[in-house]
């Protein structure tokens, strides 16, 4: 009997851990999983084959599943994107695995990008915090969202490096910085992905747009870059190279045309780069419709022939609206045929779709097609994900003023009786959750007038007032989701509500101002040639600012705004960016000092768009800025940023002191350490970055006057101190040198600096030697 159930205990421990098993790990490109893929690629036709390349969107809102159902009963849908119902998602499934004749399963891709049922804070405030065990932990929360109803796969993360605030998908990636953006990249893959993506409750992610995306001429989505070789190695590709390393699955091709090549078609970074030399074995899908959009960019004479140039580039998927065969536009319609002519090499399609259906073995989908439609609510409606949402916002928000520690308000302060609060993004659940945000329960959103109401508690008399519209100048991108914003104000409305919200401002004790963007205002196409806040607000600022009362100014937003009246004359500025579904909770915790601010800004915060582009890692010149004449300056404006990279307060302060290096000379190839004592002298536990900058003075080609090489966000108790470390090495003070056209480390001196943003004074230097 014992034995009998000891054998039933083994045998049940077995079957589990056989189902924890992945079906295979990713990263490897071999073992049983080949045997399988051979065996059924023997089997596959040539339109089957094609089929698998084939990606569609599916808009459950508008679209009927007969429009894609014969497709995929004949093989020729491999993978759908935009279905999140789980029975959808079941539903068509059934028809790939039981109806098609080789019963490949289908993989459902999503744009998870800050969450799925819960919101978390854009990727821009993620990487603001400087903490990537946080951005490793919110996307495995994600993940698990996702997995839930049967998406397996997500678009994400972004790692485009943005210096140019007028792009809108600047709130997409981690600013302007290739070190901290490739930490956050890595950080990003180890959440979707954990230790691999078939393991429960992980997604397969996508590094995307490949590449290059991120420098637009003049800021306009979609438009060219022109990129040299040393500022795409190491600036623009360096996140891409973190998530290779971290395993990430699968990569898109960008839709911009990268020195005269558009990347959807570009052979040098899809076979070389990525699979040459970085030995990247996932599959690359394409940006939706970039294949067929090969044509428009003048590279392609028509869609057979983008097709050819995309498939032969390296590009394995084609993600496209349903063409007029009611399939993909390119692939669909030209592969084969490309193929039966002897125009695309048969070896070019088999690759292709080796690698598709090593994905799907690998994530288990032949094993696990089908999603556990009961399970959804309970997993979406987790608490634990919600607490996890506000701590990621209160860790992302950036102080960046705090004149006279306006901030932190105290609760139950007896001379405060009433607070105003008052923004066209004040009490819109919308627009705190961010530009990615599509199917989660928007009602469940916590604005920051809800957010500060609850903090207060029904002592306190909170009002709202909207003040002003923001001009509506945007088509709302994604109005099958959210409907249309609401008609803009006439103009005996548009003064009643100012008026409305100067009144209230008037007779209240403190005042906290929501200023800054819808969320349709930044992302995929919301270019802008100004960083001004829009409409009227700043009017509203100024309005509000001379009754003299206690004026807080909070930011939602997706990119830096020209805030520099704000700057010197609003005490307080916290820039809380899209900071999701918690966001209101989050922002009144650090108002009212529950929480403490400690995130830092992941870019430079220009004064004006016409400083753009401005980055700290800039060379210097021949006669670097100064007030002087005949050096590199505006005459009519500052040259200096108004707050550097790395840049934030806190309601602490912070000492950084001896600096010191465990050598002062090493050889090629070497590594020291680099030590700084970081202390608390305030009075309050509380956050710091630690950052390490360095330069080299000389060498084979001219380096940045800074770089960013390492960091560390440290939790200090009052008058605590602590000793940070970095490691310098050869991966550290490598680069690729445009003169040597190779990726050196060379002899030299290095200045180095640590502190609290990229303008640290503390400094010593490190000599490099070949002895
Ligand atoms: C286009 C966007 O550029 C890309 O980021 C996104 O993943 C796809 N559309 C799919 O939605």
């Amino acid at each position: 009997m014992y034995i009998n159930q000891m054998r039933k205990n083994i045998a049940a421990c077995l079957i589990i851990v056989v189902l924890a098993l992945p079906a295979q790990s990713f990263g490897t490109n071999s073992g049983p999983v080949d045997g399988r893929v051979d065996e059924l690629m023997s089997k596959m036709t040539i339109e089957e084959k094609v089929g698998q390349l084939n990606q569609l969107f599916y808009f459950t809102q508008f679209m009927k599943p007969e429009m894609v159902e014969p497709g995929i009963r004949e093989g020729k849908i491999g993978s759908l994107l935009f279905v999140t119902d789980p029975a959808v998602i079941n539903r068509f499934q059934k028809v790939a695995v039981e109806q098609s004749r080789l019963k490949i399963p289908l993989l459902f891709g999503f744009d998870v990008i800050h969450g799925f049922h819960t919101i978390f804070p854009v990727p821009l405030a993620m990487a603001s915090s400087w903490d990537p065990t946080l951005v490793e932990n919110v996307q495995e929360i994600a993940a698990r969202e996702t997995r839930a109803v049967g998406v397996r796969w997500t678009f994400a993360p972004m790692v485009d490096i943005a210096r140019d605030p007028r792009w809108g998908r600047i709130v997409e990636g981690a600013g302007e910085d290739p070190f901290l953006g490739a930490r956050m990249a890595a950080a990003h893959v180890r959440g979707f992905q954990g230790p691999d993506p078939s393991s429960p409750g992980r997604l397969l992610a996508c590094m995307k747009h490949f590449a290059g995306y991120g420098a637009a001429i003049g800021g306009r989505d979609y438009d060219s870059a022109f990129i040299s070789d040393a500022e795409l190695y190491n600036v623009y590709l360096a996140p891409f190279k973190a998530a290779v390393d971290a395993g990430v699955g699968s990569a898109m091709s960008a839709y911009m045309n990268l020195n005269d090549v558009p990347a959807t078609g570009n052979a040098f970074l899809l076979r070389d780069v990525l699979r040459r030399q970085w030995g990247f074995k996932g599959f690359v899908v394409s940006d939706a419709d970039a294949v067929g959009s090969l044509v428009t960019h003048r590279f392609a004479e028509d869609k057979t022939d983008a097709a050819y140039k995309a498939i032969t580039a390296g590009v394995d998927m084609e993600m496209s609206l349903p063409g007029p065969t009611g399939v993909g536009t390119a692939y669909a319609t030209s592969l084969a045929k490309l193929v039966r002519e002897g125009k695309v090499d048969k070896a070019h399609l088999d690759e292709a779709v080796r690698r598709i259906l090593e994905a799907k073995f690998k994530l288990g989908l032949f094993e696990n097609p089908y999603v556990d439609e009961s399970r959804v609510a309970t997993i979406h409606n987790n608490p634990e994900h919600r607490r996890l949402a506000r701590v990621a916002a209160q860790r992302s928000m950036v102080l960046l003023r705090n004149e006279g520690n306006v901030l932190p308000f105290v609760k139950g302060d007896p001379k405060v009786s009433s607070v105003a609060v008052i923004g066209p993004l004040a009490d819109s659940k919308r627009d705190i959750r961010g530009s990615w945000s599509f199917v989660d329960d928007m009602k469940s959103a916590v604005t920051v007038f809800e957010g500060i109401r609850a903090k207060v508690g029904p002592a306190v008399k909170v009002e709202y007032a909207q003040g002003v519209d923001i001009a509506r100048v945007y088509p709302s991108r994604f109005e099958i989701f959210f409907g249309r914003r609401p008609a803009p104000w006439n103009d005996a409305q548009k003064r009643e509500e100012f008026d409305k919200a100067v009144s209230l401002a008037r007779s209240s004790d403190v005042v906290v101002m929501v200023l800054g963007e819808h969320e349709e205002m930044s992302g995929e196409a919301a270019s802008q040639s100004t960083i001004d806040l829009p409409g009227r607000q700043l009017e509203l600022l100024k309005a509000v600012s001379a009754l003299g009362k206690p004026v807080v100014l909070v930011l939602i937003n997706g990119r830096p705004l020209e805030i520099s009246w704000a700057a010197s004359n609003v005490p307080a500025i916290l820039e809380a960016w899209h900071p999701g579904t918690e966001g209101g909770n989050a922002i009144a915790d650090v108002l009212y000092g529950d929480a403490t601010p400690g995130g830092k800004l992941p870019l430079t915060w220009p004064r004006s768009a016409a400083q753009i582009p401005i980055y700290y890692a800039h060379h210097t010149t021949q006669e670097p800025a100064t007030d002087k004449n005949f050096t590199s300056r505006y005459w009519d404006i500052p040259t200096s940023p108004l707050y550097p990279f790395g840049y934030g307060l806190s309601y602490s302060t912070f000492k950084f002191s001896n600096l010191r290096v465990s050598k002062t000379e090493m050889r090629l190839g070497e590594s020291v350490e680099v030590l700084v004592d970081v202390e608390n002298t305030g009075r309050r536990e509380a956050d710091e970055v630690a950052q390490l900058y360095i330069h080299q003075r000389y060498g084979s080609a001219s380096r940045p006057v800074r770089e960013l090489k390492g960091f560390e966000r440290v939790t200090l108790g009052p008058g605590q101190k602590k000793t940070v470390r970095f490691t310098l090495g050869k991966a550290e003070l490598t680069y690729w040198s445009g003169a040597a056209r190779a990726w050196v480390q060379e002899t030299s001196v290095f200045d180095l600096w640590a502190g609290a943003d990229s303008t640290a004074a503390l400094t010593t230097t490190l000599r490099v030697v070949n002895r």
